[in-house]
Formats: structure tokens, C-alpha cells, sequence
């Protein structure tokens, strides 16, 4: 209802799709209910994440079974919030989508089977998503920015930079050949005894320290393709510590500014050549815009280096607010509502995938497999 100092709306609003997205894909139990109007733009009516940060800390990373557990029980309960916070019930629902891959199968699992059974009841068309999609598409949502674009996305699971063409097409120019970058962040927390998830907590004691007074290799610099590496980072970071046992909190400040310095370093070099990629395949000056998603997105040095190597290339940084960078559903319902107005549904028989490469053509990076969904 409008109030008497608000004059009442009288354009008609554009047809708006309203979708309900699950996560369940790692550690995030989250639900969102997100509208899309025809123009193409979006609107978040409600998203709640339920991170389960507890129940892994004492094991220093996400427990799968746990995890899928943590899921099981709150799930339901993350649902009717969401549903209650937006004002809809399940009968104003278009469709419900849901993150069907890749990530962990005993999560993936609980908000397949919840999302079938959403659907099936209420007569809702059904959109089975990619995760690393939603993550692409959300600055569709944030800044209304469409297709081509180039993406870094760098999370606890995923490192990789895609050309972003379109709805389900995808070129992939890199990836990491070992860790993802929010695992190098998490582990080497873990080695200096910061706490899980380690990003943030490198980040905050980065901030009381001072990089160069160690030197920590800088990974992949100057190679031709765009793949990342981070396992020899981590090993490097070890024998440091190793090395000055017992530390002190400046030993350990001073390290993280050193390793988020390697870092920011050795991103910047391969998203230098991302850029030099994309202009020889699609063309000088097509593409125009670097979007950065994933957790990992969250780290301001890293921004500021992005921001840094975006302006040198000619390119416009764009990152989703912090929310919406690390995992959450309305990334996902927002995936599902841009499938859903091209008429892409899935049947009630679709099966979660554990792998699920937004590019399946792309040829395997060096090392790549080893370590699943991350490549
Ligand atoms: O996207 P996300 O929420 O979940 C995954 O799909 O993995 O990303 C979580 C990752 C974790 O590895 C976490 O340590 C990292 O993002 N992260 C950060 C920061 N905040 C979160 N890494 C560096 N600096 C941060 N401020
Ligand atoms: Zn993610």
C-alpha cells in the first residue's frame, strides 16, 4: 500500500517472472526469491544464507558429510524465510531453480530434491543451475550488465577467467592447475593458525603488515596461457614459517602482506593476458568490461590491483556487492529467472553433477582433473 506521501504508481509494471532459488552446493544454505521483469532487469525480494562456518572450524575446511547434514536440517526452515521476507507464497511462483552443480554431492543432493519436490506440488516450471553460471550472471542482477564481458572468478573451489558471451556460452582462457585461490587463502591460514575461512583473516592481518620484508614467489608470471597456479604459494609460505618458528603476530602480519602481494602480483599478470587473449579472439575494443565474482572478490587489495590492471587495459572493473560475490541463492534464482525467459526448464529427472564445466569443450589445463569442480 502506498503511504499518503508517496503518490500512487499508476504505469503498469512490466510483467515480472518471480523465481525461488536454492544453494546448497557447499557450505552456504541459502534461498532467494528474485523478480525479473520483461525488460530484463532484476530485483532481490529476499535472500537468506545460513553459512555453517561452526560446524567446520575445528577441521579447518567444509566436511562434506557434514555439510550435506547441516543442510538436511535447516534447509526447510532458510526456505519459509526467504518466501516470508519476500510476501509470496509458493502459488505466486513462476518457477524455482537451483544449483545442481558442480560442488559437493550429498548437498547438491538436499536442494535438488527439495526444489523437485517445490515443483512438483505447486506446478512450478523447474530450472536446474550451473553455480558457476549464477556466479557469471550476477552483475546482470547488481548492474544490469549484459554479455560480453571478461570474468575472474575466484572462490574456495573455483579459479578461472571465462569470455561471458551469452546465457550458456562460455570460453574459458584460464584456470588453476592446482588450488583455487580462496583454498590458497584458507590453507594458509590454517598454517598460521588464523581460523577458517582463512580470506578474511589473512586480509586482517595483512593490514598490520608489511610485504617485502619476506620474498614469496610469484606464480605463473609472464606465461602465455591464462592459468593460474597456487600450490607452490602455499609450500613457499610453509618453509617461511617453518623457518622462523616461534612466530610473532608481526611475523605472521608480515607474511600475509607479502602472500597477498604474490598474489595480487601473479592475478593481475594472467588477467593482463586474459585481456590480451580476448582482444585477439573477439576483436580490439569488444570487449569492455572485467567482472570479478567469487568470495575471494571480497579482498580489497586484490580490487584495488584489478581496478589497477582494468584501467591500464581499457577496461570498466565491475564487482557485485560482497553479499553477492560469496555464495548465495539469488545468484541462483537470478540464473534460473534468465534460463527461464528463454524458455530453458529442466524435467523433474535431472541429476546433480559433482563436475560441471561451464565450457566443456575448453581444453584441460595442465593438471587439471586432479582436483574436480576447482579446474
Ligand atoms: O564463493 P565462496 O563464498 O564459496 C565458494 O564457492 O568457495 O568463497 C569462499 C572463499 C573462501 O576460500 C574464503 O577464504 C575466501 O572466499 N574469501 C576471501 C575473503 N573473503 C572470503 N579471500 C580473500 N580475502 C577475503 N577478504
Ligand atoms: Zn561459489
Amino acid at each position: 500500500m502506498p503511504t499518503p506521501s508517496q503518490p500512487p504508481n499508476t504505469t503498469a509494471a512490466p510483467h515480472q517472472a518471480l523465481v525461488l532459488g536454492i544453494e546448497t552446493s557447499c557450505d552456504e544454505t541459502a534461498a532467494a526469491v528474485v523478480a525479473r521483469a520483461s525488460d530484463g532487469s532484476g530485483r532481490i525480494l529476499a535472500n537468506v544464507v545460513r553459512a555453517q562456518w561452526e560446524e567446520h572450524m575445528s577441521y579447518g575446511g567444509v566436511v562434506p558429510e557434514i555439510a550435506a547434514r547441516a543442510h538436511v536440517e535447516c534447509l526447510d526452515q532458510i526456505i519459509a524465510e526467504a518466501m516470508a521476507e519476500a510476501g509470496v507464497a509458493f502459488g505466486d511462483l513462476d518457477a524455482v531453480a537451483v544449483t545442481a552443480g558442480p560442488g559437493l554431492i550429498g548437498g547438491l543432493l538436499v536442494g535438488a530434491l527439495t526444489a523437485k519436490a517445490i515443483a512438483l506440488v505447486h506446478g512450478l516450471d523447474l530450472i536446474a543451475v550451473n553455480h558457476l553460471e549464477a556466479h557469471a550472471l550476477t552483475v546482470g542482477l547488481t548492474d544490469g550488465l549484459r554479455p560480453p564481458y571478461l570474468l575472474l572468478l575466484v572462490s574456495g573451489g573455483h579459479t578461472q577467467l571465462l569470455i561471458v558471451r551469452d546465457v550458456g556460452r562460455y570460453q574459458r582462457l584460464g584456470s588453476t592447475i592446482d588450488d583455487a585461490l580462496g583454498e590458497a587463502f584458507d590453507k594458509t591460514a590454517k598454517l598460521l593458525g588464523l581460523g577458517f575461512p582463512g580470506g578474511p583473516a589473512v586480509e586482517a592481518a595483512a593490514a598490520r603488515g608489511r610485504a617485502g620484508r619476506f620474498q614469496l614467489p610469484r606464480p605463473m608470471l609472464g606465461r602465455p596461457e591464462a592459468h593460474f597456479s597456487f600450490a607452490g604459494l602455499k609450500t613457499a609460505v610453509r618453509h617461511l614459517a617453518l623457518s622462523l618458528v616461534p612466530l610473532r603476530d608481526q611475523d605472521i602480519a608480515d607474511l600475509c602482506a607479502e602472500f597477498e602481494a604474490a598474489v595480487a602480483d601473479s592475478v593481475i599478470d594472467r588477467v593482463g593476458r586474459a585481456m590480451a587473449l580476448t582482444e585477439a579472439i573477439e576483436g580490439p575494443g569488444r570487449t569492455r568490461h572485467l567482472v570479478l565474482a567469487g568470495g575471494v572478490a571480497a579482498n580489497a587489495r586484490l580490487r584495488t590491483a584489478l581496478a589497477d590492471v582494468a584501467r591500464r587495459w581499457g577496461y570498466q572493473l565491475k564487482v557485485p556487492p560482497p553479499q553477492l560475490c560469496t555464495d548465495n541463492a539469488a545468484m541462483v534464482a537470478w540464473a534460473g529467472a534468465e534460463r527461464l525467459a528463454r524458455g530453458l526448464t529442466d524435467g523433474l529427472d535431472f541429476e546433480v553433477r559433482a563436475r560441471w564445466p561451464l565450457d566443456p569443450d575448453a581444453p584441460a589445463a595442465l593438471g587439471a582433473g586432479k582436483h574436480g569442480a576447482k579446474a
